[in-house]
């Protein structure tokens, strides 16, 4: 291919970062030493290198990891080896925020500044970063901060970190070789000054995954987590692990999905799709290879459920995914891991190259004609990517920019190809399905929303963490186990795309159907508590400015309309409003439908759901004038 490559030279850390992840490189032509009598003869390039192209965002994160920042030369070096015309490797790695395409320190501190940590200390924490480290880093392609050392910690802003359970949370970087990885909660003013003062940042917050409930025999999909260790297969095998794919290479194929479609399943990654429908339509699909994608972005503010499987029952993800490419006909699958979950990338892959070395996954699973793996793909900071079209774009080395539908991932999703999209904790339900059946599964919950639910209690609980409820529980019910402040004003149900209830309207089934009856949503079971001590209207403008950060820009009623959305709440606050507090209610209310109606995706048809329910629910923002 003809490019024009960049004149700057990789240093050799950066080579070797980049060496380590894409092999050694084979000519001239793409990095290596030029041998004229070799080279002059050959062309590297065309078709072979367009089908590496998915291995670019692996490539700028290993130069990130390794140097701290992508340097011209290293983004070059990477541009050599791929054959990606420099300008769109640009413009891959400035759209992740945990990308950096201007020089940044080796360690930097990601301060959780979003709704659930602000208020449970994350402001002392952002104040002493500010007093020890100066202003924050901003995410900006613009080279802005030329001048940091790269030995002097810095810290940015970061928006929900997924451990709103022991908030206030940071998420430290340490590039090098190794490069050092740690989510850290219950985070002090002291711990986050010695962390700018380069001490080490110790064990990880979840190196021991506890929940709640922890021995409630009910449990079903929480049952092992916090009992059984995670890092073992022998104890996942003597918890009755892998019984469950035993059963399903009985029942066949066909079997499998008939359980699945009996149980009536749906997903629980926000938009409740009937699973079983969703595996036939891969199954039948004639096309080839068929992908199987396990959504674990999970980066919805207050969400952090499919995290404690991760970590903690990280053996069941793995049998489900195998159960799941059995039923659907898939020879591969990725596992989309959020970056900001460095502890459940280290237990998911113990857990793979376990099953592998097992005969549990590989060539021939269990000795049989099957054959599955799996492989980790990392997230690089970017929400949108969780959106299941946008994930095929960054798993391809894209920009994470969503797709229009149709066509649909069963039809063409990844690559091109027929893909199955399920979210961690709907593969989680399919062990129980398989063992017990359908229509077992089925007799649990109520009759549209079978089975239980993991719901993410946080802010003023005092008992924080993933719970397990069969659905149809109350909500009022699952706030007091939690231990709701008695001073409660609201809770934010489904996440920021979700709605802020208040508290006299907590007495409502947790089912699809009861929350379509109370016109909200179960989302990513997100169930966020404020009381009477916190400034609401603070948290709506900070989801305002997470859906604006967020959105891709692709399309105009998202990029535009999350702008405005948020100007107009910054002049209600602030009481200047354009015309009176009714006039800017009726923008926010035409800017909030155009969203709706016009947005490609999922993040702009939802970026007004919160700020309206605000607004007519809790009636917030009244203080406005002329
Ligand atoms: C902006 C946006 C973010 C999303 N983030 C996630 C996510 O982090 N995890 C997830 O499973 N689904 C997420 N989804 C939903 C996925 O697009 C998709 O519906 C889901 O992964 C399908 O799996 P399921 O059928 O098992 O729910 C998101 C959707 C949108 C619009
Ligand atoms: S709705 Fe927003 S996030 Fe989705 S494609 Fe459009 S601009 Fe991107």
């Amino acid at each position: 291919m003809d490019i024009r490559l960049l004149d700057a030279v990789p240093s050799e850390a950066e080579r070797a970062a980049v060496d380590a992840v894409l092999g050694a490189p084979a000519s001239g032509w793409d990095g290596g030493a030029r041998v004229t009598a070799r080279d002059s003869h050959l062309a590297y390039g065309g078709r072979a290198m367009r089908e590496r192209r998915h291995e670019l965002v692996p490539a700028l994160q290993a130069l990130q990891a390794r140097v701290g920042w992508i340097s011209e030369g290293g983004l070059g070096y990477v541009c050599e080896r791929l054959q990606v015309p420099p300008a769109e490797a640009w413009g891959v790695a400035t759209f992740y925020a945990l990308l950096a395409t201007s020089p940044r320190p080796r360690r930097v501190v990601h301060m959780c500044d979003d709704v659930g940590c602000r208020d449970k200390g994350g402001r002392e924490v952002e104040a002493a970063l500010l007093a020890a480290g100066g202003s924050a880093v901003a995410h900006e392609p613009s080279g802005t901060h030329m001048n940091l050392d790269a030995n002097t910690p810095a810290w940015m802003h970061s928006p929900c970190l997924g451990l709103c359970d022991r908030a206030p949370a940071v998420l430290v970087t340490d590039a090098g070789d190794p490069a050092v990885e740690r989510l850290l909660g219950h985070v002090t003013p002291d711990v986050a000054r010695a962390l700018l003062a380069g001490a080490a940042p110790g064990a990880d917050a979840l190196a021991n995954t506890v929940v709640p409930q922890v021995g409630d025999p009910s449990l079903v999909l929480l049952r092992r987590v916090g009992v059984v260790d995670p890092t073992s297969l022998d104890a996942y095998r003597d918890a009755g692990g892998y019984t469950a794919l035993a059963r399903a290479l009985q029942l066949g194929a066909e079997g499998v999905i008939a359980e699945v479609t009996a149980s009536k399943l749906v997903g629980r990654g926000g938009a409740a799709f009937p699973t079983g429908r969703k595996w036939e339509a891969v199954r039948t699909q004639s096309a080839t290879p068929h992908y199987l994608i396990c959504n674990a972005d999970e980066s919805e503010p207050g969400t952090f459920k499919d995290r404690v499987l991760l970590t903690g029952d990280p053996f069941a993800i793995v049998e489900a995914m195998t159960i799941a490419a059995f039923a659907t006909g898939c020879e591969h699958g990725f596992v989309y891991l959020r970056a900001e979950y460095p502890l459940a990338n280290e237990r998911l892959q113990g857990a793979i190259d376990h099953a592998r070395a097992a005969g549990l996954l590989g060539e021939s699973v269990l000795g049989g004609e099957f054959r599955f793996d799996i492989e980790i793909r990392r997230g690089a900071g970017a929400y949108i990517c969780g959106e299941e079209t946008a994930l095929f774009e960054s798993i391809e080395g894209k920009r994470g920019e969503p797709r229009s539908k149709p066509p649909f991932p069963v039809q063409s999703g990844v690559f091109g190809k027929p893909t199955l999209v399920n979210n961690v904790e709907t593969l989680a339900n399919v062990l129980p399905i398989v063992l017990h059946g359908g229509a077992a599964f089925a007799a649990t919950g109520t009759e549209q929303s079978t089975g239980t639910r993991l719901f993410c209690l946080s802010g003023a609980v005092e008992r924080p963490g993933v719970y397990e409820a069969p659905f149809g529980t109350s909500l009022k019910a699952l706030l007091h186990t939690a231990g709701a402040s008695p001073r409660m004003r609201a809770v934010l149900l489904g996440g920021a795309a979700g709605t802020f209830l208040p508290a006299a309207d907590t007495d409502i089934p947790l089912s699809l159907e009861g929350a379509r009856a109370a016109e909200t949503t179960l989302g990513s079971g997100v169930v966020m508590v404020f009381d009477d001590s916190q400034d609401l209207e603070a948290a709506v403008l900070r989801i305002a400015a997470f859906f604006r950060d967020e959105s891709c820009g692709q399309c105009v009623p998202c990029r535009v309309g999350t702008v405005r959305q948020e100007e107009a709440l910054h002049r209600l606050a602030r009481g200047k409003t354009r015309g009176g507090t009714e006039a800017e209610f009726a923008l926010l209310e035409e800017i909030g439908v155009a969203m709706r109606d016009a947005s490609i995706c999922g993040l702009g048809q939802t970026a007004y759901a919160a700020v309206e329910s605000a607004v007519k629910r809790l009636h917030l923002f009244q203080g406005g004038t002329a």
